[in-house]
């Protein structure tokens, strides 16, 4: 965790929260400050590495927190993150649905067109 031996002011303590996207951007930002103020976190995301790297730097600073694979655009993965969350830690306080892809053009493709093509 980039700020590690930060402590965070508590905030989050006994909340138990769900942060899909997790694995990189503003997702990671977002569980590494939510573990930092107390929260029991599932971390989620398509990229198994991603997320695999963020549980591992969460379990080294001793932060409860499970990491779920999962597609949100699938009902039965976005099912057992959420189910995971509740075995777990016996409920859900926070919904953090960040994950999602903005689709960017190089600047050589772009046309006078608003939009894709
Ligand atoms: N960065 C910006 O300027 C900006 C602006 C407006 C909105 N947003 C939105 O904020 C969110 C995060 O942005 P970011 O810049 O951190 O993006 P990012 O690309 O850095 O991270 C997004 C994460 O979401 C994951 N993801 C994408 N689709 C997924 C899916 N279907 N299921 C599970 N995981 C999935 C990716 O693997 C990635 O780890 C996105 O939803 C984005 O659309 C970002």
């Amino acid at each position: 965790m980039a700020e590690e031996s930060t402590r965070g002011l508590g905030r989050l303590q006994g909340k138990a929260a769900v942060v899909t996207g997790a694995a990189k951007g503003i997702g990671r930002a977002t569980a590494e400050l939510f573990a930092r103020e107390g929260a029991s976190l599932v971390v989620t995301d398509v990229d198994g590495d991603g997320l695999s790297e963020l549980g591992a730097e969460l379990e080294r600073a001793g932060k409860p927190a499970e990491a779920v694979v999962g597609d949100v655009s699938k009902p039965e993965d976005a099912q057992t993150m959420i189910r995971a969350c509740v075995d777990r830690f016996g409920g859900i306080d926070v919904l953090v649905a960040n994950a999602g892809v903005i689709p960017l053009n190089n600047i050589v493709d772009a046309t006078p067109r608003i939009g894709t093509t």
